[in-house]
């Protein structure tokens, strides 16, 4: 049977990364549903070891600790769990729809203002089929990014300040109606089903950049890994990693 959904949120001022110090207390045997949220990363990283920068108080920076039964070839499920409930939570707190775009990127006009970064934990007892994963969010609330960057915030794209602890809350209610979904194969289904449904991504001209090289094709499918399948010159090639550029503006 499921367990109960029951998030219990830990307060840092100030933390390296959350995904860092929660995948070592995961380790530990923390329980799922932890969450860490700090104001402030001394070392907060994002995707393909980027860098994830935010002045203190500007974002909500946090991670969050789920055990699901689930393959680790299916871990990257939790992410769009995470996504979903990020996009949902955003219409809720703001009245407008941000965009999801694969792998899971949030945006409104085009401009990206919140991303997300899972991690496995290293088993700590191999047999289990449970796999522990640390999954982090950045969500710039009132920072719009670095000024080089093309990057918004919710602030400026909605005009509204959102509150960090309100929208954490409902985040991570609408987490706690997909998670889940992760244990099992229907479940699974209904999750990846709600994910195709409003992933911007599908049916555009795109450019997938891997560590490289890049390929220009037309996104059409998710497999059930969450993976992207893009059309290149009449084949469908799979990317389970990389980053997608919209080729045609957003709307
Ligand atoms: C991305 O590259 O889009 C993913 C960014 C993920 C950033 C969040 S902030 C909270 C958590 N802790 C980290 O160090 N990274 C994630």
């Amino acid at each position: 049977m499921a367990e109960p959904w029951n998030p219990t949120i830990h307060h840092f001022e100030s933390l390296g990364s959350t995904n860092t110090s929660l995948v070592a207390d995961a380790t530990n045997g923390a329980p799922a549903g932890t969450v860490y949220v700090a104001d402030f990363q001394t070392a907060g990283r994002g995707r393909r070891d980027r860098t994830w920068e935010a002045p203190p108080k500007s974002s909500l920076l946090c991670s969050v600790l789920l055990r699901p039964t689930i393959s680790l070839a299916e871990a990257h499920l939790a992410t769009i769990a995470m996504a979903l409930a990020a996009q949902t939570a955003v219409e809720r707190a703001t009245t407008k729809a941000p965009l999801l775009k694969w792998p899971n990127d949030l945006l409104f006009d085009g401009a990206k203002f919140g991303g997300i970064l899972a991690e496995v934990v290293p088993q700590s007892s191999p047999g289990s089929q449970q796999v522990a994963l640390v999954v982090g969010i950045g969500i710039n609330l009132t920072f719009s990014g670095p000024p080089e960057s093309e990057a918004t915030s919710l602030e400026k794209a909605t005009g509204r300040i959102i509150e960090r602890d309100a929208f954490l809350h409902l985040l991570l209610e609408e987490l706690g109606n997909r998670q889940s979904l992760l244990n099992n194969q229907s479940g699974r289904t209904t999750l990846l089903a709600e994910y195709k449904g409003v992933l911007s991504t599908l049916g555009r001209e795109v450019r997938v950049e891997l560590a490289d090289t890049s390929l220009v094709g037309q996104a059409s499918t998710i497999g059930a890994s969450g993976e992207l399948g893009v059309e290149v010159d009449g084949e469908l090639l799979w990317f389970h990693a990389g980053d997608v550029v919209h080729l045609r503006p957003t709307t």
